[in-house]
């Protein structure tokens, strides 16, 4: 059996499958049952001394989206968009500490982490609550400077008002890293321009590991209306978003390679994409869209999908995976040239694959379609178009 234990930040979680702060941390109750599924461990819900953004929740509305953004009923699609407006704990810390604290006991019986948190709206504020949460028991701390929220709520200086300051930020992040001895993380909105010089910053000024991303702020009428969905503006995620935080966590893990950790969030839909966010270099993969629409036990059943995985693959631990692909990752003076052939015992003629070709490289033969060697370029279009597995291959040309 593969071991998918991982060090996080010199905390050991006994896999990398982590339940996102949101809905299903929103309290003792919802914590439990993400511990029960068998998750490494859970992201509480953010904890606020923000009134506002408490009270936002008390409004939350979301949508899942279909491919064409309209609302889905009943049949929730692959590429699905969680379309939604949301704020952070409902419980002012006083009473948000206490569910935390029970959590933590249950999380000790099955071996799972529990990492805290927070957002304040004041320097100080961020201090206290990062304190209040150290006592509280949680093994990591997360400072989140990627809410898009607050961007929708003028004067709330919190979430991604944060991560947009990269000055300020890092003036919170020392500040906290200073007052407590727990690691903190930083979960950061990939709405800014460069996460790179970001990730490094914060790493001096005291963060263990970034949290890359937070979601993004959307915008989608509904036709029949002519009005907004829910009104207005909303947070936007979903999996068809993960090649685009998979691109941050590659230039992270490029730039740093293992000195700092990486928490992966926005995009996992299954295991197969954790292993992606894996394979990119992140350590843990938090989750939440696909247990919004699936359940609890969704994150537990890719735990075991992620462990099987590794049996076939012969990955004997995580380490084995983590950031195979980003370190193959080549700039495009390396690419290796490539042409198309193709395969004439297999080709249909139903010439699909010539309206995919703009370098007047795949010709109109008699009964079959044939390629331009000295037009090709590889570039593979022709390639995907093809509905005939094998009728043509790219192969490297020199
Ligand atoms: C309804 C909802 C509430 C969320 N609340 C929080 C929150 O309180 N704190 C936080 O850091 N992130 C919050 N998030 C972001 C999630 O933790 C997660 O990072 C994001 O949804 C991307 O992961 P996913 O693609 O698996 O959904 C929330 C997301 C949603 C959809
Ligand atoms: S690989 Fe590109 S250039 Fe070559 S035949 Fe196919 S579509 Fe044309
Ligand atoms: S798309 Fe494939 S099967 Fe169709 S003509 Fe081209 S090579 Fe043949």
């Amino acid at each position: 059996m593969p071991s998918m234990e991982v060090n996080f930040c010199g905390v050991s979680i006994k896999n990398p499958v982590v339940a996102a702060s949101a809905e299903p941390t929103l309290n003792a109750h919802n914590m439990k049952k993400c511990i029960d599924t068998g998750a490494g461990g859970i992201i509480a819900k953010t904890m606020t001394d923000s009134p506002a953004m408490r009270e936002l929740t008390t409004r939350s509305k979301w949508r899942f989206l279909n491919e064409r953004h309209e609302v889905c009923q009943g049949k929730v699609p692959r590429a699905f968009s969680l379309y939604g407006r949301s704020g952070l704990a409902l419980e002012p810390p006083e009473e948000f500490l206490p569910e935390i604290k029970e959590t933590i006991g249950y999380a000790a019986e099955h071996k799972a982490v529990v990492i805290g948190s927070i957002a304040s709206t004041e320097m100080q504020g961020w201090v206290e609550l990062g304190k209040q949460i150290e006592d509280a028991g949680v093994s990591l701390i997360e400072l989140n400077f990627g809410c898009p929220h607050p961007k929708l709520m003028p004067g709330v200086r919190t979430g991604m008002n944060v991560g947009q300051d990269f000055d300020y930020a890092c003036e919170i992040t020392q500040a906290v890293a200073e007052a407590v001895s727990v690691p903190i993380m930083i979960k950061v909105t990939p709405q800014v321009t460069d996460l790179i010089e970001f990730a490094g910053r914060l790493k001096k000024v005291g963060a263990a590991a970034v949290t890359l991303t937070n979601r993004f702020i959307g915008f989608v009428p509904d036709i029949e209306t002519g009005k907004p969905l829910i009104y207005g503006q909303a947070g936007v995620g979903g999996p068809w978003i993960k090649p685009l935080t998979l691109r941050w966590i590659n230039e992270v893990r490029r730039a740093y390679k293992d000195e700092i950790f990486i928490a992966g969030t926005n995009g996992a839909y299954d295991w197969r994409d954790i292993v992606q966010f894996i394979m990119s270099g992140a350590h843990i993969v938090e989750m939440c869209s696909a247990v919004m629409v699936f359940g609890y036990e969704w994150l537990g059943k890719q735990v075991r999908g992620l462990e099987k995985f590794m049996n076939e693959k012969g990955y004997e631990t995580i380490d084995q995976m983590r950031g195979i692909a980003s370190d193959a990752a080549m700039a495009y003076a390396y690419m290796p040239r490539e042409k198309a052939r193709v395969n004439p015992d297999l080709c249909n003629y139903c010439r699909r694959c010539l309206k995919a070709c703009f370098y007047q490289a795949m010709q109109d033969g008699e009964d079959e379609t044939w390629v331009q060697e000295d037009n090709c370029i590889g570039c593979g279009g022709c390639y995907s178009v093809c509905p005939v597995p094998g009728a043509i291959d790219i192969v490297i040309h020199q």
